[in-house]
């Protein structure tokens, strides 16, 4: 173990990235320093490598050669894997002992979640699960509203998730997470932050779900007459709101469009590059002719023990925005989208409002508005003082939350009203 002063010994398993945001905000905290990685596309890993100043002998590309090394010596591991490569790495690192911060899903299956929670109890380490939005000061500031009773009882909530166009079509139509059988279900990929968020906020057990949503516009059935398989050959494709080449080729000049999306298509993010990628990867494909399957818009609702009610939508069909909430007390009314929460007083009838973050300020909105930020420290923190009240989303509070997304993704499908596990 490092002294108090030295930056704390990551190792990171999966550079691609969420790894690399977690290794940049570390070391830019000054908490720590990426020591070991492992990650199995060579021009990533030898990329991260030379970014973070990591000796080639400590980057493998299978991380079980990398926790099966004697001399591994590190404080923690990130795991940043893809979403079905999560359970047997971080039980390996809870094998080993070390501190694990986990990246959402925790796993496709209850039954590997349980495992994951089973071993962290066994090992005794310090688990973060990365519901990222749980770290915000904003969260913070609402948490603290509701438990002085600014608003009296909470009594329902309405919750909105705005993917937007653009973000759907990158990641859930051409993307990473466009179909179940690779990742997970979409509620699970982009709104177990969302679930878990609201059972912080309500701070009771989630007992009833119910869901409807489906796949409704990024099909074959909706490709425009004249389209082509690739945007790059698109006759219609200036009137597309989905153009790849507008998504893409239009923000080369933007230093956070090239972070991200643009370093998902190729690391060669210059015109030539991304213009090869959309010619020849998946990204370039029209989203009316790609094999995704997950849905495009969904609705869950959710009662919460002593009755307490809420509503999730998650939809593509937004612009880019973050989260937007209203939750309704018994006096008074919380509103907040990330920005600012506005507090009307059902007693005064006055408004009161508070801004967390200056949207004008540059990158204002990246990191998920700084939450990446503030769970990579508190993480660190936790570590340090090997203190695990610093962690907000331990395994087994993120595996009631994924039981909730579970359940719902039942209700969905089957249609029915589910009673949620892990009450
Ligand atoms: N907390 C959040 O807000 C948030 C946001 C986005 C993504 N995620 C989650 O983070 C995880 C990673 O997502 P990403 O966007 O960084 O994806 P990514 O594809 O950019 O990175 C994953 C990396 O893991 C590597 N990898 C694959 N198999 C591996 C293995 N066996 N061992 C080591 N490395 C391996 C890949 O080569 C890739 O570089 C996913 O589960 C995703 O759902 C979380």
């Amino acid at each position: 173990m490092t002294t108090a002063a030295e930056p704390l010994r990551l190792a990171v398993i999966g550079a691609g990235s969420r790894g690399m945001t977690y290794a940049r905000l570390g070391a830019r905290s000054h908490g720590a320093i990426v020591t070991a990685i492992a990650e199995p596309r060579r021009r990533r890993r030898e990329a991260a490598a030379a970014e973070l100043g990591v000796p080639a002998d400590r980057c493998t590309a299978d991380w079980h050669d990398l926790l099966a090394r004697p001399d591994l010596d590190v404080d923690a591991v990130v795991v940043a894997t893809p979403d079905r490569q999560h359970t047997e790495p971080a039980l390996a690192v809870l094998a080993r002992g070390l501190p694990l911060l986990l990246e959402k899903p925790m796993s496709p299956s209850l039954e590997e979640a349980e495992q994951i929670v089973a071993a962290a109890e066994r090992s005794g380490a310090i688990v973060c699960v990365a519901h990222v939005l749980r770290y915000l000061p904003y969260t913070a500031l609402i948490k603290d509203l509701l438990d002085t009773g600014a608003i009296g009882d909470v009594v329902s909530i309405e919750h909105l998730e705005p993917v937007g166009w653009w973000h759907q079509a990158h990641s859930f139509v051409r993307g990473n997470w466009r179909r179940e059988d690779e990742s997970n279900p979409m509620l699970m990929a982009k709104c177990c932050h969302d679930v878990d968020w609201l059972s912080h906020l309500v701070g009771r057990p989630a007992v009833r779900v119910s869901s409807f949503g489906s796949l409704s516009h990024f099909t074959s059935a909706n490709k425009p007459e004249g389209a082509a398989a690739r945007c790059l050959d698109c006759a219609v494709e200036p009137d597309c709101p989905y153009s790849a080449r507008r998504i893409y080729l239009t923000h080369l000049d933007d230093p956070a469009a090239r972070d991200w999306p643009l370093s998902v298509l190729t690391g060669d993010v210059t015109e030539a590059g991304v213009t090869a990628a959309l010619r020849e990867g998946p990204y370039g494909r029209c989203v009316y002719d790609c094999d995704n399957d997950v849905v495009d818009h969904q609705v869950v609702t959710l009662e919460y023990e002593g009755g307490v009610t809420a509503s999730l939508t998650m939809t593509a069909f937004t612009p880019m925005a973050f989260r937007k909430t209203r939750i309704f007390g018994t006096r008074g009314m919380i509103e907040g989208d990330g920005y600012q929460v506005s507090v009307f007083d059902f007693l005064t009838s006055r408004t009161t409002t508070v801004q967390v973050v200056d949207p004008t300020e540059a990158g204002a909105e990246l990191g998920h508005l700084g939450a990446d930020g503030a769970l990579i420290r508190s993480f660190l923190a936790a570590v340090r003082d090997r203190d695990p009240s610093q962690i907000l989303t331990s395994a087994a509070e993120s595996l009631h939350t994924h039981a909730i997304v579970w359940a719902a993704e039942r209700a969905r499908r089957l249609g029915t009203v589910e009673t949620v596990a892990l009450a």
